[in-house]
């Protein structure tokens, strides 16, 4: 099947032309970066406007770089949330209208799945594995069963990983977002410097707490107001990317001794981090788990991962109709509760 996916939960217009919920065919993604760092993060009400502007652009930039017309789309997944509430009424919008246009079916898709199920584009992953979904408003770890089998493990009980890094930037003066602005300024210090608190690390759960973490950091600049530049500034980068990457690598490893799973997917925009990364790395090797973290293309939002579990659902009938809402809220385990009641 050739699927359209369009993403527009956040602050990237993206739509992608997908075969069979693996190979990718385009995948274009228009960042709207550049129009919220001047206001330090996004502002929802720009967000939808610059959607609006963007989404027949990018959707004929992706059927162009595919090579296909419309007319050879057999389907339409789109992300129907969690995410900006305007912002995700624009590409179900067109997503419905394109599918209304043409007589096909669409399918709404939840963004965490989309990310949860990114690795698939690049190579089989066998189930059941264990997934940590790491982005901008999300560090949740997942016992993943199947397409569509979600149960959650732990949360965060606060701010997200992603949202940490971009605070913490703020704090020190770095442009939103500030994780991969961290993430190179640490390459150059020494994650020893600070020993930052590690939230939750032993408390028994899989859950996380990252709030604290930002406290400490602006407790510390109090002390160390000249910290914001050179050697010094390198160095905080370090110290804080180590405690975030400590708790999330701890977590994830009792996640993996509890499931007993030996696949572990890393995904979401902050699985980008060259630390995480590697840190990630060491522990696969540990426990001689299979560890698949997808290229910093398919981590960040993008509309490719949002084929996958489209796919999966077009083929069998499960689209949600023409009557898509957003929802803006959507926890991930009450699609496998779903489905479940629907006896699939
Ligand atoms: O998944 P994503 O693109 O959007 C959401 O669904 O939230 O994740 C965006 C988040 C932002 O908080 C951004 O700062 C963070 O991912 N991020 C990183 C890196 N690249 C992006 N955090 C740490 N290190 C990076 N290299
Ligand atoms: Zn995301």
């Amino acid at each position: 099947m050739l699927v359209l996916a369009i993403e527009t939960s956040c602050d990237e217009t993206a739509a992608a032309v997908v075969r069979d919920g693996r190979t990718i065919l385009s995948s274009i993604v228009a960042s709207q970066v550049q129009v919220h760092a001047e206001y330090g993060g996004v502002v929802p009400e720009i967000a939808s406007r610059k959607h609006l502007e963007s989404i027949v652009p990018v959707v004929e930039e992706a059927l162009k770089s595919a090579g296909v017309g419309i007319d050879a789309i057999q389907g339409v997944a789109v992300t129907r949330g969690p995410g900006l509430v305007g912002a995700l009424l624009v590409g179900i919008a067109a997503a419905r209208g394109i599918a209304a246009g043409r007589g096909i079916p669409v399918a709404g898709v939840n963004h965490i799945e989309s990310h949860l199920l990114a690795p698939f584009l690049e190579q089989e992953v066998a189930f059941p594995y264990l997934a940590l979904a790491v982005s901008g408003g999300h560090t949740h770890l997942y016992r993943v069963d199947g397409i569509g089998s979600y149960a959650i493990l732990g949360q965060t009980q606060d701010d997200a990983a992603g949202e940490a890094f971009d605070k913490v930037a703020k704090l020190v003066g770095l442009p939103y977002p500030g994780g991969a602005v961290i993430d190179g300024l640490a390459s150059s210090g020494d994650p020893a410097a600070i020993r930052f608190p590690r939230p939750l690390l032993h408390d028994g759960s899989c859950n996380f707490s990252f709030s604290g973490l930002k406290t400490s950091v602006l407790t510390w600049l109090q002390k160390n107001p000249e910290a914001k530049s050179g050697q010094e500034l390198n160095d905080l980068c370090a110290s804080f990317q180590a405690a975030v990457c400590d708790v999330l690598v701890g977590k994830t490893a009792l996640a993996l001794e509890r499931t007993g799973v030996r696949s572990l997917v890393v995904a979401g925009g902050v699985a980008c981090n060259s630390g995480l990364r590697s840190a990630m790395e060491r522990l696969a090797g540990q426990r001689g788990v299979t560890l698949h973290i997808p290229k910093p293309a398919l981590c960040a939002d993008n509309a490719a991962m949002v084929a996958v579990p489209g796919d999966y659902y077009l083929c069998r009938g499960l689209a949600g109709g023409r009557d898509l809402d957003a929802l803006p809220s959507w926890p991930l385990d009450r699609i496998t509760r779903e489905l479940a009641a629907a006896g699939l």
